[in-house]
C-alpha cells in the first residue's frame, strides 16, 4: 500500500486512481478544474458528452453502496463509455473463482476500466498490479484504507463554496478509526493547502497516529469547532467496530452529535458536510442536515463530475498515446 507511485505512468499522469496521498497539488488541481468543465453536463436537455465513446468501463462492488456506484455508473454513462456492474454476490467468485481469474476473464473481453470497492484495505492496488497495461483501476472505498474520489468530490463542493484552501480551517468529526474517507480528506487538505485541519472525536475512535498525517486533534467540540470554515460529519461505522468502542448513541449524540447548537459554535457562514449515508439523531440532527448550511446533497451531485474527471483524465491519457 506504500506504493504509491503505482498510479502513475512514466510521464508522470495518472494511470491508475488509487490513492491521494502522494499526488502532486497540480494533478488535485487538475481534477477539480476538469470536474468544473463536466458540472454542467448533467443540467443539460442531452446529458452526454463523447469523451469516452467505445470504452468500457466494469463497475466491481464487493461491498455494499448506493451512492457510489450509482455516480460511478452515471458519470460513466455521462461520458457516452459503456458500463457493466457486476453482481459480486451473483458471480463466479462465490462460485469459487478467485479474483484474478475473474478479472482475467473480464479483461479478456476487452474491458478499460475497473472500478472497486471492496471490503480489504489495499484490493484495488492488488488489483491494479494485476491489470495489464491498457486496463485502469480507480478505487471507490478499500476498508479503511482510501477513497479518493469521495474525497475529490468533497474538496470539489469546499473549493465551491469556500474558494482557495489557503484561509480554510476545517473539523472532521466522529469515527477517524474506521474512515477511509477521513484518511483521503486529510491527504487531499494538507496537499491543497488547508491552513488548518482538526478531527474531533472520542478518544476510542480517533487513532493517535493520526496527528502525524498534519492534524490537530480535539476530543471536545465546543473546542474543536470555534472558528472552523467547514465542518464534515462522518458516520459510524458500526460494520467494522469490534468490542466497546463506545459508550452508547446517545452518549455520542450529547458528546458529537452535530445539533442546531454546537453548529453556532463554529463560523456563522460555515458549511455542513457528510459523505452519506446519514445516521439522523445518532451523528448529526436532521435539522442541521437539512439546513440552510448543509450541503449534503450538492456533495451527492458534484460526484458525478468529479467521477467523470477521474476517468476522462485516466482514460483520455491512453487516446492521447494512439
Ligand atoms: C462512505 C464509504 O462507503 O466509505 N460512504 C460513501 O462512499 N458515500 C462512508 C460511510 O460508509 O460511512
Amino acid at each position: 500500500m506504500r506504493q504509491v507511485n503505482i498510479q502513475l505512468d512514466q510521464q508522470g499522469r495518472l494511470r491508475h486512481f488509487l490513492t491521494i496521498e502522494g499526488l502532486k497539488r497540480q494533478t488535485l488541481v487538475d481534477i477539480l478544474d476538469m470536474a468544473e468543465s463536466f458540472a454542467t453536463v448533467g443540467e443539460q436537455t442531452v446529458k452526454k458528452v463523447p469523451l469516452l465513446r467505445g470504452k468500457t468501463i466494469v463497475n466491481l462492488f464487493f461491498e455494499s453502496s448506493t451512492r457510489t456506484r450509482t455516480t460511478f455508473e452515471l458519470a460513466a454513462k455521462r461520458l457516452s463509455a459503456d458500463v457493466l456492474n457486476i453482481n459480486i454476490a451473483a458471480s463466479a467468485t462465490s462460485k469459487g473463482e478467485s479474483l484474478l481469474d475473474m478479472l482475467a476473464n473480464l479483461e479478456a473481453m476487452h474491458c478499460d476500466m475497473f472500478v472497486v470497492r471492496h471490503a480489504d484495505s489495499g484490493a484495488a492496488h492488488f488489483i491494479a498490479r494485476h491489470v495489464p497495461e491498457h486496463i485502469s483501476v480507480v478505487n471507490a472505498g478499500d476498508g479503511r484504507h482510501a477513497h479518493p474520489t469521495q474525497a475529490m468530490l468533497d474538496m470539489f463542493t469546499i473549493r465551491r463554496h469556500k474558494g482557495e484552501f489557503g484561509s480554510l480551517r476545517v473539523a472532521i468529526v466522529g469515527d477517524l478509526l474506521h474512515s477511509r474517507v477521513a484518511r483521503s480528506q486529510i491527504h487531499a487538505l494538507t496537499t491543497l493547502g488547508a491552513l488548518e485541519v482538526r478531527v474531533i472525536g472520542p478518544r476510542t475512535l480517533i487513532p493517535r497516529e493520526i496527528a502525524d498525517l498534519g492534524v490537530h486533534i480535539y476530543h471536545d467540540m465546543e473546542q474543536g469547532l470555534k472558528d472552523v470554515d467547514v465542518i464534515i460529519m462522518l458516520r459510524l461505522q458500526r460494520e467494522r467496530m469490534q468490542g466497546a468502542l463506545l459508550p452508547s448513541e446517545h452518549e455520542y449524540y450529547q458528546r458529537f452529535g452535530l445539533t442546531d447548537e454546537k453548529l453556532m459554535i463554529a463560523k456563522s457562514d460555515a458549511i455542513v458536510m457528510h459523505p452519506g449515508p446519514i445516521n439522523r439523531g445518532v451523528e448529526i440532527q436532521s435539522s442541521v442536515a437539512d439546513g440552510p448550511q448543509s450541503v449534503i446533497l450538492e456533495q451527492v451531485t458534484n460526484g458525478i463530475a468529479v467521477r467523470m474527471a477521474v476517468m476522462a483524465m485516466v482514460l483520455g491519457r491512453q487516446g492521447e498515446e494512439d
